[in-house]
């Protein structure tokens, strides 16, 4: 097997499936274009939704690329010696090209022959079937065939081993997971691939998009059948080095050592010391790319801002438990953007912007942790008025949603005043509010990738013509910000400096209603970016390889740079009405508008 680093394996991996016919397309921004339900890119698939369901792909039918991705729906697991908020993700991608045994045998292949693993050391599983779908003995026989024996070809179900779809309806299907056998004993007779004791290390996904779920619930057969894989590096490099855990690899080793030289400890010698240095190293790394975006996003009080004001917070916290007192943030992001520049070019371009917003944020919550403790020891004399020598789980929870005061140092503050903090009243608190966060999130990934239904086809061409038609109106400063449709209505966010006049917002409806009846052609090309620019399309899109772009123009029109899907004509997208017209944040206007049959 090969000892090889993230580097290695990203071109190792892009370079063998560019050498069976796919192209390398670029990865895209953390944060999903023309799709701000969703907070984070999760997944290699994830940019390439509207391929998958039908779009043509610029770059034809057989792609692969490496995909920064961030899932954070366990940021409080990221401690222990598996988890992690930022990964990144490989994939090759067939839409409507090869499908289920040709992925296997190049998963096979590339297991075997390229990172050369022991192929006794690979399991697999695959879908038992149910009611809907049969068992998937087309993957099973595949496997053998290539020389994996029926005991490591396990059979799961839905829970397991189907993947999709993204919302209530779509394409989906079952899927096939590849795991490294670490070689270590059992945890019990049930232990097998899946399992969470450490011994099966899973590596890659091969999914057989071959059918589409209907509103109904029923399960049809989609006559184009899609693969979508995904391989992540950091679980796959540590399987290569024989690492029992991500954070023992090359890809956190530069990170770890700043730590040590910051704190004067060493990774290893504590367990307690080496969760607060893993987190900090996880949420150093997390926080970089996400300024670092393409996108940079700042911290704040909202959305991705948010996501990152915790990450960075939590990884101060911990700072100081290592007993690091000074602001450290900026070194640790050198590191990150050392590592990853080349890969990632965006993270060297915001160099500037990464570092004054760490500095900030780091000098703004020591203010906090200051503010906190002072909100303590106000509270202090009534506490001591009461017989109780217990914080109720409801104060700390206050402390620490109000003032973002950490449960660790409540507990801390407490215990030197002769107090003890009702930690199980805190969960409690906290576990009310994150299933709410968590089922808001939930709604948002929804959101995010169920619906490319009529309505949101028509509401997302009705987008591009109020994009054109602001832009006559108020002139070519107007650019968008941000878009977000659901089956109901579309809300488009644009920079313009003022509120929009009534006669405005008359003018824009007018504007967009006539090329409604006009009943426009709308068609579809590829070209570079650079045509495309020249063709003077609006473009929002960064090109790491040349590559081709999708131009959608609306008659005389509109044309923009976009994934899709449109109408084909705008004749029956009905009657477009301006809901509202409201500033979104500073130099930013947002419009809600609505197709009326
Ligand atoms: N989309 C699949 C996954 O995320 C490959 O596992």
């Amino acid at each position: 097997m090969k000892k090889i680093s993230a580097d290695d394996l990203r071109k190792m991996y892009i370079d063998f499936f560019v050498s069976k016919g796919h192209c390398q397309i670029s990865g895209a921004s953390l944060i999903p274009e023309n799709d701000p339900t969703v907070l984070f890119t999760t997944a290699g698939m994830h940019p390439l939704v509207p391929y998958i369901l039908g779009a043509e792909h610029p770059q034809g039918k057989r792609l692969t690329d490496y995909q920064k991705c961030i899932r954070t729906g366990d940021i409080d697991s990221v401690g222990d010696p598996h988890h992690l908020t930022f990964f990144e993700m490989l994939g090759n991608w067939s839409l409507g090209d090869y499908f289920k045994e040709e992925a296997i045998e190049y998963s096979y292949e590339f297991l075997t022959k390229v990172l050369e693993i022991d192929p006794e050391k690979i399991s697999v599983t695959v879908f038992a079937g149910d009611a809907e779908v049969p068992r998937d003995e087309v993957a099973a026989k595949k496997w053998e065939s290539l020389g994996i024996p029926k005991e490591r070809i396990y059979y799961k179900g839905r829970e397991d081993n189907w993947w999709g779809p993204a919302g209530e309806t779509g394409p989906c299907g079952p899927d096939s997971e590849m795991f490294y056998d670490t070689g270590r004993e059992k945890c019990g007779p049930d232990c097998q691939p899946g399992c969470s004791c450490g011994k099966y290390f899973e590596i890659w996904n091969d999914v057989f998009m071959g059918y589409k779920k209907e509103s109904d619930g029923t399960y049809h057969e989609m006559e184009r059948k899609c693969i979508d894989t995904g391989m992540g590096i950091e679980r796959t490099v540590a399987v290569l080095n024989g690492k029992k855990s991500v954070y023992e690899t090359e890809i956190f080793s530069g990170l770890l050592r700043g730590i040590e030289s910051l704190c004067g400890k060493k990774y290893g010698d504590d367990e307690e010391y080496d969760k607060s240095m893993r987190i900090i190293a996880d949420h150093t790394r997390t926080s970089v790319f996400i300024l670092g975006d393409q996108k940079g996003i700042a911290p704040s009080n909202v959305g991705q801002g948010y996501i990152l004001r915790r990450l960075i917070r939590r990884a101060i916290r911990h700072a100081k438990k290592l007993g690091i007192d000074k602001p450290f943030l900026s070194d640790l992001s050198k590191i990150v953007i050392n590592q990853y520049g080349e890969a990632y070019p965006e993270l060297k371009e915001h160099v500037e912007f990464i570092d004054k917003e760490l500095v900030k944020e780091e000098e703004k919550f020591s203010d906090t942790l200051v503010k906190g403790e002072r909100e303590f020891a106000k509270m202090l004399p009534n506490l001591l008025k009461g017989n109780s020598r217990v914080i109720s789980g409801r104060l700390a929870f206050k402390l620490y949603d109000t003032y973002g005061f950490p449960i660790e140092l409540t507990e801390e503050l407490a215990k030197e005043n002769g107090f003890s903090v009702d930690i199980k009243g805190f969960n409690e608190a906290f576990s009310k509010h994150q299933e709410l966060s968590r089922a808001g999130a939930e709604q948002q990934f929804k959101g995010g990738l169920a619906d490319h239904s009529e309505q949101t086809t028509a509401l997302h061409t009705a987008t591009h013509l109020l994009h054109a038609a602001l832009r006559k109106v108020l002139g070519t400063h107007v650019g968008q910000k941000g878009s977000n449709i659901t089956a109901e209505r579309l809300r488009f966010d644009f920079t313009h400096p003022e509120p929009m006049t009534k006669e405005q917002i008359k003018e824009v409806e007018d504007l967009v209603n006539e090329q409604i009846k006009r009943d426009l052609k709308v068609t579809v090309e590829t070209m570079t970016l650079e045509e495309a620019r020249e063709a003077g399309a609006i473009a929002f899109f960064d090109s790491k390889y040349g590559e081709k772009v999708t131009v959608y123009t609306i008659g005389d029109f509109s044309k923009e740079v976009c994934g899709g899907p449109h109408v084909t004509h705008t004749g029956d997208m009905g009657h477009f009405r301006i809901l509202k017209e409201q500033s979104s944040s500073a130099g930013v206007r947002r419009i809600k508008a609505v197709l009326e049959k």
